[in-house]
């Protein structure tokens, strides 16, 4: 975590960090999964396996932002890739899978997130995912494929049902290439003809399918109270606590209340967002006051790690508290992420 005081600059510097991606492939995966293979103009840019990037989407009118992690390997040559499971009334989920076609063009933000291998500390991994949180593990996986094949992996990997199981074919294929690759499935609604594990992910299954679990760097991806499961069996295995990396899709637990900084005043300060205007409370980051005002401000994992709430401070100064969601070049051109800025001042703000 780094905290700035940061003040809106003399200039606010045009965005200029919005890549286009040219639509290359679109595959496939299961019955609400697909993925999406882009070509971006100018080259891929620099990532380290397990980031992520925003799209700026336009859709109905409405310019909507949407984080997704890159499930290609940052050594694949030309082509970046994202795989992103449609949500029943996902906004924009429901319209790349039912809109986009090859050749479209979509504006992104540059790679960015901390949750990567590079800074791995042991040996052992277990990658361990649910759903379509397999993504940046498979990132991360392909990346060792083609650089460190001898590494010890153990991927575990938990679907609904047998059908919603991500890239199975490949991590066969990878086993194959990769000596000390172990690959577990876990289903929840096992059918007929299923030998894998079935049921919620528990220390008893884990202690089968993984027995040194506990002695493993462990990058999980998932909904919440998968991770939270995932993280006490680790624990109770006698894994490290900083040796547990996790990956949030989305901001579904509330965000724990902020301190209070002392000398706010007691009735908040005044934020301006366009043509709108709302007051942050003592203590309230923009996004939580945005928030119970019902003001949209685009945001992804609501902890300072993703980006997708980095907003332009026009005016004001703020306290900025994040987890890697922005770089110091960015701060440098004025923006600043809602979720992780509580004003020290009235504000204005530019999406
Ligand atoms: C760092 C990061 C990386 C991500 N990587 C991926 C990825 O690789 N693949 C991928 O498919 N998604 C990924 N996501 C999630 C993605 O950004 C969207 O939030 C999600 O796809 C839903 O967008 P939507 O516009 O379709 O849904 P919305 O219109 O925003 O929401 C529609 C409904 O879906 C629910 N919902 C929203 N997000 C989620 C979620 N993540 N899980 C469960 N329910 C949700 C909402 O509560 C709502 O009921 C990532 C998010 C973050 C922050
Ligand atoms: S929403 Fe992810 S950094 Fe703010």
């Amino acid at each position: 975590m780094s905290t700035d005081l940061l003040e809106a600059p003399a200039a606010i510097a045009p965005s200029a960090d919005l890549l286009t991606l040219i639509v290359a492939e679109i595959r496939p995966e299961t019955h609400d999964v697909k993925t999406f293979v882009f070509h971006p103009e100018g080259g891929v840019p620099p990532y380290r396996a397990g980031q992520s990037m925003t799209l700026k989407l336009a859709i109905g009118g409405e310019t909507l932002f949407r984080t997704f992690s890159l499930a290609s390997a940052p050594d694949a040559s030309g082509t970046i890739a994202m795989t992103i499971k449609a949500h029943a009334t996902g906004q924009a989920t429901r319209w790349l899978h039912d809109e986009l076609a090859v050749g479209a063009r979509l504006e992104a933000r540059s790679p960015k997130g901390r949750f990567t291998i590079e800074g791995r500390t042991t040996e052992k991994l277990a990658l361990v995912s649910a759903g379509s949180g397999a993504s940046p593990l498979m990132a991360m996986l392909r990346h060792l494929a083609a650089t460190a094949p001898d590494t010890d992996i153990y991927w575990l990997h938990a679907a609904r049902t047998p059908r919603d199981i991500l890239f199975a074919r490949e991590l066969a294929a990878l086993q194959a290439r990769m000596p000390h690759l172990k690959v577990a499935m876990v289903v929840s609604r096992p059918e007929p003809g299923w030998f894998g594990f079935s049921g919620r992910l528990g220390r008893r299954m884990v202690s089968v399918a993984l027995p040194d679990y506990g002695r493993r760097e462990v990058f999980c991806c998932g909904p919440t109270g998968f991770m939270d499961e995932a993280r006490l069996i680790h624990a109770a295995e006698g894994g490290a606590r900083d040796l547990f990396h996790i990956e949030h899709f989305g901001a579904v637990t509330p965000v724990a209340p902020p301190p209070v900084p002392v000398d706010a005043p007691a009735e908040g300060y005044a934020v301006t967002l366009g043509d709108k205007s709302f007051t942050a409370q003592p203590g309230e980051t923009l996004l939580q006051a945005a928030t119970r005002q019902t003001i949209v401000i685009p945001c992804g994992c609501a902890s300072g790690m993703c980006g997708t709430c980095r907003v332009s401070l026009v005016s004001g100064a703020v306290e900025m508290q994040h987890d890697g969601g922005i770089s110091p070049e960015e701060e440098a051109q004025g923006y600043i992420l809602a979720c992780s800025s509580r004003p020290r001042s009235d504000v204005t703000i530019a999406l």
